[in-house]
């Protein structure tokens, strides 16, 4: 069969390139066709390495590697960004009675208290909190019901007045047999909730919706 056109070239390309790789010193690394894949670049954070030299001219470039690419973050600080910002920071208070009183007295929700909050808080009641506190929150859960917690507050008596800030607290250190939550609900879910649980204590709770809030 004859051997179509193409093929001599391609073959002498190939061993030329073969024989281009060979070198006689054993420490040289040969020809390298890619240079940049067998010695990647040790990128640093927060240090500029510049445009290559090559395009941008070695003076421009080693300006570039002067100033820092990004600012460090202030020490001490937390960053958070997004529309949970609100949520973000650690909870300020220690698990001591004199935490539980200040959190009553200072710890407001974030939340605005609109239908909609309400109704996501009674959502996650429903998932986490009703096996104990029961469905309208009088203490009488299933688990209360059959005997295994007893002296779950019923919200609308004993904890009418109940500051939110108090109920957060809870939720962070949990209280007596209440266990805490903190590992199982975000901060903002655990407002949600307390949104709920403040229809729940029966009072009259005021709708702090603005007007320009959807
Ligand atoms: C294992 C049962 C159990 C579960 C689950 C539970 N609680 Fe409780 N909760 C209790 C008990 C018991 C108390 C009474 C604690 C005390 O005062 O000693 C209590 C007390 C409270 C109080 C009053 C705290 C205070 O400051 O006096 C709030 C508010 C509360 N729970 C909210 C919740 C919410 C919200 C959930 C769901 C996320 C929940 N609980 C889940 C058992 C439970």
């Amino acid at each position: 069969m004859k051997m179509p056109k193409i093929t001599l070239p391609v073959v002498a390309f190939a061993i030329s390139i073969i024989f281009a790789s060979c070198v006689n010193d054993p420490n040289s690394p040969g020809l390298e066709y890619m240079p940049d894949m067998y010695r990647s670049p040790a990128i640093e954070a927060y240090v500029d390495y510049g445009e290559d030299p090559y395009y941008v001219t070695e003076e421009f470039a080693a300006s570039q590697r002067n100033t820092p690419s990004a600012n460090r973050p202030v020490e001490g600080t937390i960053p958070f960004v997004g529309d949970d910002k609100a949520f973000g920071l650690p909870y300020a208070y220690p698990n001591t009675p004199e935490g539980y009183e200040a959190a009553g007295a200072e710890l407001t929700s974030p939340l605005e208290t609109t239908q909609q909050n309400i109704e996501a808080g009674a959502l996650l009641y429903g998932q986490m909190c009703t096996q104990c506190h029961g469905a309208e929150g009088k203490g009488d859960g299933a688990i209360a019901k059959n005997g295994h917690i007893v002296g779950i507050p019923d919200y609308s008596t004993k904890l009418k007045d109940l500051p939110e800030g108090k109920m957060y607290h809870t939720l962070q250190y949990g209280k007596g047999l209440m266990g805490s939550h903190a590992s199982q609900l975000s901060q903002k879910e655990r407002w949600l909730i307390i949104e709920y649980i403040k229809t729940l204590q029966g009072n009259d709770v005021e709708s702090t919706e603005t007007e320009n809030n959807n």
